[in-house]
């Protein structure tokens, strides 16, 4: 049957071509698919093979079977050129150049309120103040009752509190480290030198108050100690925080729990002291809270106030960093903007 051997010649010069001409692997299955593939033209004539008389069948299957073979064998060829040339092309794109100045990894660094705790403690340690510490939920016994605020009492206003649920409705978030104080005089006998760096918890929120902060109590009872030793330390304490020639003040306040009580204010570094929106315009920022133990406080942990005197003093670290670094909003600090945070 000269007529399908003329087809399978032309079919095969049409598949070459097509196989010679594809670009991608798909071009290539497109090919196959039309011309030797399952159902592909050439295919399609092997099918028929049967029908033919027996005379052409020998013939038109031999040239029907050779070309599709030498179809496959183009298609295989090429199939394997193209993939050569992909890999050759994502590697020209991924070749590593080794002249190229390395990326290292972004380095992180210590939040501005830690390194600022971390150089508080070691302030006080050069001064000889061992590091002592105490739980966040804390008991309202420790937090306020031990400290001379009654149940009931007005002067518990001063801190705006969040109580935790619990059986004995006994349990607060400390709003101060001061319950350290009496969980420290109940362990030891005095001499007593100790801090107690940690998290308070206030419901309060404005651009100097975070209802998450953190502070760093201060207790020294020993015999013999006055208010003069307290303004020592803590005036030193300012000069190695704050360098020789910053101006800081006492003002006489009120705590439940020392007597007298003093506050200490450090002139404001954003407006130095000529008053601003972060001072409320009082050209001072307070930083700490302190007076002389109160004798009643003694009473809760057996001390024998004829014998012993002390002082205690509690500061916030986040007003000490705002002062350090002249940032007029506490809010920054717990935003986490790596902007932000990245200039300490
Ligand atoms: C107290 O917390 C007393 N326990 C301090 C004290 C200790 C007095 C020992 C006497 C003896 P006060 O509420 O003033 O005091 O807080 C102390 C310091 O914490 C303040 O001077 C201020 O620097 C900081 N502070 C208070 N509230 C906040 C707040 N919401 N956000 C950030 N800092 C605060």
């Amino acid at each position: 049957m000269p007529g399908t051997s003329e087809q399978i010649t032309r079919l095969r010069e049409e598949g070459m071509a097509a196989i010679a001409a594809a670009r991608s692997e798909s071009d290539l299955l497109d090919a196959k698919g039309r011309f030797f593939g399952k159902k592909g033209a050439v295919s399609g004539i092997l099918k028929g093979v049967a029908a033919l008389p027996v005379e052409e069948r020998k013939a038109v299957g031999e040239l029907a079977n050779r070309t599709r073979a030498e179809l496959e064998s183009a298609f295989d060829a090429r199939l394997a050129g193209i993939r050569d040339q992909e890999r050759h092309r994502s590697e020209g794109r991924e070749r590593i150049d080794v002249t190229l100045p390395g990326r290292g990894p972004m380095p992180g660094h210590r939040h501005p309120v830690s390194q600022t705790m971390s150089e508080i403690i070691s302030v006080f340690r050069r001064l000889g103040f061992s590091v002592q510490g105490g739980p966040d939920v804390e008991k309202d016994y420790y937090n306020f009752e031990a400290l001379n605020f009654p149940p009931e009492h007005p002067a518990r206003d001063m801190q705006d509190t969040f109580y935790v649920e619990s059986a004995a409705g006994d349990l607060v978030l400390r709003t101060h480290t001061s319950p350290v104080q009496i969980r420290t005089m109940e362990r030891m006998k005095p001499p007593v030198r100790i801090i107690a760096p940690g998290t308070v918890y206030r419901s309060d929120s404005d651009i100097t108050h975070s209802p998450m902060f953190h502070q760093v109590e201060g207790l020294a009872v020993d015999r013999d100690i006055t208010m003069a030793d307290l303004k020592g330390l803590l005036t030193e304490f300012c000069r190695m925080t704050f360098g020789p020639t910053k101006p800081v003040r006492f003002r006489p306040s009120y705590f439940p729990f020392t007597e007298p009580s003093a506050e200490m204010d450090i002139q404001c570094v954003i407006c130095g002291g000529s008053g601003c929106r972060v001072c409320k315009e009082s050209g001072w920022l307070e930083i700490l809270g302190a007076g002389m133990v109160d004798p009643t406080v003694f009473g809760f942990v057996g001390y024998d106030p004829e014998e012993y005197s002390g002082f205690a003093f509690g500061m916030g670290i986040e007003r000490i960093a705002m002062l350090r670094h002249g940032i007029s909003d506490i809010r920054l600090l717990f935003e986490n903007d790596i902007r932000f945070l990245s200039q300490f």
